[in-house]
């Protein structure tokens, strides 16, 4: 559309149905606004993320879901899910702030069940509103969730401390991060963590 004189294009259903139309006007009203949540980034920046924005990703009917395998102890791979989840926030153009959040959020929870549990699987499902994220793990659970919702109340591994981690931050900060927050455990069956975040709302 940029570079033919299209105006317009037809939005189709599986069954090659119009059920809409999209006009210049709405690229250019959406890119903007995308444009004005960056506001803290230099205008360099926003010239950047706006030319990064591709029709191709603004897919409600394509939602982004996958299953990210978390073994235990398996420091090698730690925070892994966390550093792939960065980059396609990146792709969709999510708000900084937002993104960050979602890491912290991610990294803590990916961490967890490679430190605390038998392992494990996340569950990721990314939509035009949200992120909505899983933490399965097979065990042995949290006893007292309350105590372990504490700042600094941390069981960590003697290995797991000296690697760094241990710091007894990690679920009080993904509270902190996320705009859904909900964790179940029963022992010794495991824990379900789950979070969402909302790509438009600011904490
Ligand atoms: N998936 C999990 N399985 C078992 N226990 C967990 C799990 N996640 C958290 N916990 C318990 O909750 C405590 C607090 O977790 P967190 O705030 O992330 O601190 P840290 O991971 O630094 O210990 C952990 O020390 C552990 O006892
Ligand atoms: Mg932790």
């Amino acid at each position: 559309m940029a570079t033919k004189p299209i105006g317009r294009l037809p939005v189709i259903d599986y069954n090659r149905k119009t059920i809409g139309i999209i006009t210049n006007g709405i690229i250019l009203k959406n890119l903007l606004l995308r444009v004005e949540k960056f506001s803290e980034a230099t205008e360099k920046e926003a010239i950047k993320l706006a030319s990064q924005l591709n029709l191709d990703e603004i897919r409600i009917d394509q939602p982004i879901k996958f299953r990210w395998d978390i073994k235990p102890n398996d420091f090698e791979n730690a925070g892994k899910l966390s550093s792939e989840l960065k980059k396609i926030l990146l792709k969709l153009n999510i708000d900084r702030i937002i993104a960050r959040r979602i890491s912290i959020a991610t990294y803590e929870a990916e961490i967890n069940v490679l430190i605390h549990s038998k392992g494990g699987y996340a569950l990721i499902d990314i939509n035009m509103e949200r992120i909505h994220a899983e933490f399965i793990d097979y065990g042995p659970g949290i006893e007292d969730i309350e105590k372990a919702m504490q700042e600094g109340y941390s069981t960590a591994s003697q290995l797991a401390r000296d690697l760094g981690f241990g710091a007894g931050m990690g679920l009080p900060n993904i509270k902190k991060s996320v705009d859904i927050f909900n964790i179940q455990s029963s022992c010794p069956e495991g824990t379900k963590l789950l979070f969402e975040v909302y790509f438009n709302k600011k904490l």
